[in-house]
């Protein structure tokens, strides 16, 4: 069968807009063809070669980032601030571990989002859902639901400025070694998750004074002081990604350049639907999720029309069954998987599966469940004799209320009002997702 990136056209599609105006979308699908990629093939290469090893049990994967980037929410802090939490986690896990972190942000192009309902009512009036910044406004009035695309434009001009600032703190001095209290942020240093920290920053401190006694600083040892943030969405809107797919002039191969990582939503992996489609020609390593209705059979059929030559390193299996349904859904799908003797990298997205209402009306996930979910992916993983190879979570560098419980910071309902953010679902504060990484480092 052919494949061509608008080859995903001819199929049957879920979860995208209803662009009014035809004329002005293809307008700016040609514009957003001719812009510059936003990553290099070789950098999804670089990728690729790095979710092979924690296939294999010999890194670790934190992926992490905003449940939806927003056009009004976008500032240097809160990407820095990020970038310093990825980074807090990866020494945490390193330290205990001895293995590399392989770090991914859900940023710089994570903008769409699939929906539960196509409509949204309030106050008796009924409106089109929000479906991300790339595509429609979250103010509750018809005008602002109307999808626009010169938003795709804007999505991507705000992922290369993104991306740019990634690239200068991974490079210019921020991911130096000897900075690593410096990662601490300001609001968590006074916890004792904040201190816990601490602790591992002066055992470096003192491992970095060793090293540079024995000749190697960051001068001269450009690992000490660079790392590579890699990037990630989910392709969701198709009409952005074809237009950002093209062929790489080394190995004449379609990557998709707007990110280096691409994943398929829950409610978009249908077999024959137009996401499978699109997504089989690339080249860059992907994610498909796998929630509670997940079969079997359909799992290793759908791991063979994207992974059709078993490369490892290509994909990344984001479980996402919630803490109460795990231990019975899981371990089915992964000795069918290991049966068939396919090469994937299994991640564990304990977000997605444990939302909640909480009493006081917000939309939650309780901190204990998430734990409990991370907990039971690897003692699966450990009975099994198959690697748990990451984490997947929605989380933020910046003080949110948005999630229940945790140790350090211990959120209640009544609290959520107080900072309560986000554009789409409730994320994991610094302390939380902190607290978290320390929980992963006890199971290595
Ligand atoms: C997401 O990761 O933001 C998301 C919508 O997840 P899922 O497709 O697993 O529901
Ligand atoms: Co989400």
């Amino acid at each position: 069968m052919s494949w061509s990136p608008s080859s995903w056209r001819a199929f049957p599609i879920k979860q995208q807009p209803e662009y009014k105006d035809k004329e002005a979308l293809k307008e700016i699908e040609q514009q957003l063809k001719n812009f510059p990629p936003l990553i290099f093939a070789g950098e999804a290469r670089n990728l690729k070669a790095d979710l092979a090893k924690a296939g294999r049990g010999e890194a670790f994967i934190i992926q992490g980032g905003d449940c939806a980037e927003s056009f009004a929410a976008f500032n240097a802090d809160t990407i820095k601030n990020l970038f310093k939490l990825i980074l807090q986690m990866s020494v945490v896990v390193a330290y205990s571990s001895g293995k590399p972190v392989v770090k991914i942000g859900r940023l710089a192009g994570q903008f769409a989002k699939p929906r539960s309902s196509d409509f949204e009512e309030k106050n008796g009036e009924k409106l089109p859902s929000y479906r991300g910044d790339i595509i429609n406004d979250i103010a509750f009035s018809a005008e602002a639901r109307e999808p626009d695309p010169y938003r795709m434009v804007r999505a991507y001009y705000q992922s290369a400025a993104t991306m740019n600032l990634l690239r200068a703190f991974s490079r210019g001095g921020l991911a130096n070694l000897n900075e690593v209290h410096r990662w601490n942020l300001d609001f968590i240093k006074t916890h004792p998750i904040g201190q816990k920290y601490e602790e591992i920053s002066c055992q470096i401190d003192k491992t970095m004074q060793f090293l540079k006694a024995a000749g190697l600083t960051p001068e001269n040892t450009p690992q000490l002081k660079q790392t590579t943030v890699y990037t990630s969405h989910e392709a969701l809107l198709l009409n952005y990604e074809e237009a950002l797919t093209r062929v790489d002039s080394l190995s004449n191969d379609y990557y998709n350049t707007s990110a280096h990582m691409l994943w398929i939503g829950d409610r978009t992996r249908d077999l024959d639907g137009a996401h499978l489609e699109y997504f089989r020609g690339i080249k860059n390593p992907i994610g498909c999720k796998v929630g509670p209705t997940m079969q079997a059979d359909e799992l290793v059929e759908l791991i063979s029309a994207l992974n059709p030559d078993n490369e490892e390193g290509k994909l990344n299996l984001i479980v996402r069954m919630g803490a109460d349904k795990i231990d019975e859904l899981f371990p089915p799908l992964l000795k069918a998987v290991k049966d068939a003797g396919k090469n994937v990298v299994w991640t564990i997205d304990p977000m997605h599966g444990n939302v909640e209402k909480s009493s006081t009306g917000f939309k939650t996930r309780d901190f204990d469940n998430i734990l409990s979910e991370v907990r039971s992916f690897f003692k699966i993983h450990q009975e099994n004799g198959t690697v748990a190879a990451g984490v997947h979570l929605e989380m933020t560098g910046e003080n949110v209320t948005e999630c229940t419980g945790s140790a350090s910071c211990s959120i209640t309902a009544d609290d959520l009002s107080s900072r309560y953010h986000t554009q789409c679902d409730p994320r994991l504060n610094a302390n939380q997702a902190l607290e978290l990484a320390f929980m992963i480092s006890e199971n290595f």
